[in-house]
């Protein structure tokens, strides 16, 4: 049970309006917060679910006091954040020891800092040592100790500070899934039977069940820039048994969500322009995921939660997935559920020819960057074009990285569906070399720098 109803407890922090920008090393500006509205009560777990690059540990940063906002409010306790706040603590992903310090040494570091005098650092930390079960590895070293041990050292090291607001920046997703089950329970132990002074806690997160099975109030991050977008209220009893019905519906709800926000994402901020961000996603992964849901048990339409874990890929992998299907227009994306377009189907059931066809179709049609390099290809002579000439065009739309990122895996694509090749040493695109062979018949001579305008290879119709 959570120690007050949602939300209704006094403000431990107050966000309002954050923004965050950062300079980038071209000296640009971009705005990773924006209009952050945050509120974390007394007696309750919150947990934020985003993608990767949305801004959740920079926003945990500014909560802690680690940075400063660059516009808004933040108030810890009603006060305003000025510097490191003394009360909250946060846990990292990576755990962060100092390997030449036992771990008695490493968990009393903090309180050092503080001026808490030798023999009260030693009984905070063994306190601290033992609430969180190490008790009997305090003179070990890091490199003595598995990864759940670890980090389990670096929650003894947010517990000694016995901390009003803790912060876990994914303190569980660099372990296997059994060890951090185990610690995610011990911690919920800790917390529900108040053994700890903690009155709220704040967990990042990119799994959705552990959102779920720890969280009293899930939010779902946007990116680009990073807010609060969406909220869903947990209300079940903790130790939450995540075959229950009431648990799947709510892990149903959230991918619903999260889904919903990517399409309006897609739909709102980023019309179909060569600046569409076209996400990670390779087309090996695209096409086994097609098979998975054309096959059984799904035949053509997966609740996504159950697809989530037969295809064992984390959360933020399979969103890029159902977003390049959706945007290829081989799925679409409906009340939790994916199901496949006839043209999804019909490239599951076709052979690796017909396959890539079919993808370069789907390709040509729906994904503008993608029509432009070929287009560009088709009218050059020599049919080649280096990669700058594209990036400059697309940096007017993204960010460098994002240009970058996102001509990668155009490549990616347009090679898979032998609509254009890249020579990664010159960093050159060009049209593919046996090109001519279905065309000309016969002729199968290397496309020189010399061949003459094509007025051939337009692309297929829709
Ligand atoms: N000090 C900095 N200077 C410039 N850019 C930064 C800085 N810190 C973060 N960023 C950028 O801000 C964006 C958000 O980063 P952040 O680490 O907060 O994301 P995240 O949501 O925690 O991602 P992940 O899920 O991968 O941990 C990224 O694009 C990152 O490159
Ligand atoms: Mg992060």
């Amino acid at each position: 049970m959570n120690h007050a109803a949602n939300g209704s407890g006094i403000a431990l922090l107050d966000l309002k309006g954050v923004k965050k920008t950062f300079r980038t090393p071209d000296r640009k500006e971009r705005t990773v917060l924006e209009g952050v509205d945050f509120r974390l009560a007394e007696g309750e777990i919150v947990a934020l679910l985003g993608k990767s690059g949305s801004g959740k540990s920079t926003l945990l940063r500014i909560m802690a006091g680690l940075i400063p906002a660059n516009g808004g409010q933040v108030l810890y306790r009603g006060q305003p954040m000025i510097g490191p706040a003394r009360g909250i603590s946060m846990v990292f992903q990576s755990f962060a020891l100092f390997p030449w310090l036992t771990v008695q040494e490493n968990v009393e570091l903090g309180l050092e800092a503080l001026g808490v005098h030798r023999d009260e650092r030693e009984d905070r930390a063994k306190e601290a040592i033992e609430l969180i079960g190490l008790d009997g590895f305090e003179g070990a070293y890091p490199k003595e100790l598995s990864g759940g041990m670890r980090q389990r050292v670096g929650f003894a090291r947010a517990l000694v500070m016995r901390p009003d607001v803790m912060l876990l920046d994914e303190p569980f997703s660099a372990l296997d899934v059994l060890t951090s089950e185990t610690l995610r329970a011990d911690l919920l132990e800790l917390w529900d039977e108040r053994r700890i002074p903690t009155k709220g806690i704040l967990l990042v997160s990119h799994n959705i069940e552990e959102a779920v099975s720890m969280a009293d109030r899930i939010l779902v991050f946007s990116s680009d820039p990073g807010r609060v977008r969406a909220e869903i209220p947990v209300g079940l009893p903790r130790p939450r048994d995540p075959e229950s019905a009431a648990f799947r519906q709510i892990v149903d709800e959230v991918y619903g969500l999260m889904t919903a926000s990517v399409r309006a994402g897609a739909a709102a901020a980023e019309p179909m322009t060569i600046g569409y961000r076209i996400p990670d996603a390779q087309p090996g992964k695209i096409a086994s995921l097609l098979e998975t849901v054309a096959e059984p048990p799904f035949n053509g339409r997966a609740d996504l939660p159950a697809l989530a874990e037969a295809t064992e890929l984390p959360d933020d992998s399979l969103f890029h997935l159902f977003e390049a299907l959706r945007a290829l227009g081989f799925a679409r994306l409906a009340a939790g559920d994916i199901f496949l377009t006839p043209s999804g189907h019909a490239f599951v059931e076709a052979e690796n020819d017909q396959r890539k066809q079919i993808f370069a179709e789907h390709l040509l049609r729906s994904i503008p960057l993608a029509a432009h390099i070929r287009r560009v290809l088709d009218e050059r002579r020599g049919h080649r074009a280096p990669e700058d000439r594209f990036l400059q065009e697309l940096q007017d739309y993204l960010t460098d990285d994002e240009a970058e990122r996102v001509l990668e895996v155009v490549i990616s694509w347009g090679r898979y569906a032998e609509l254009f090749d890249y020579d990664y040493n010159a960093g050159m695109l060009m049209l593919p070399e046996d090109e001519d062979d279905d065309e000309e018949d016969g002729e199968d001579t290397p496309r020189s720098a010399e061949s003459p305008r094509r007025e051939d290879v337009s692309p297929p119709a829709e």
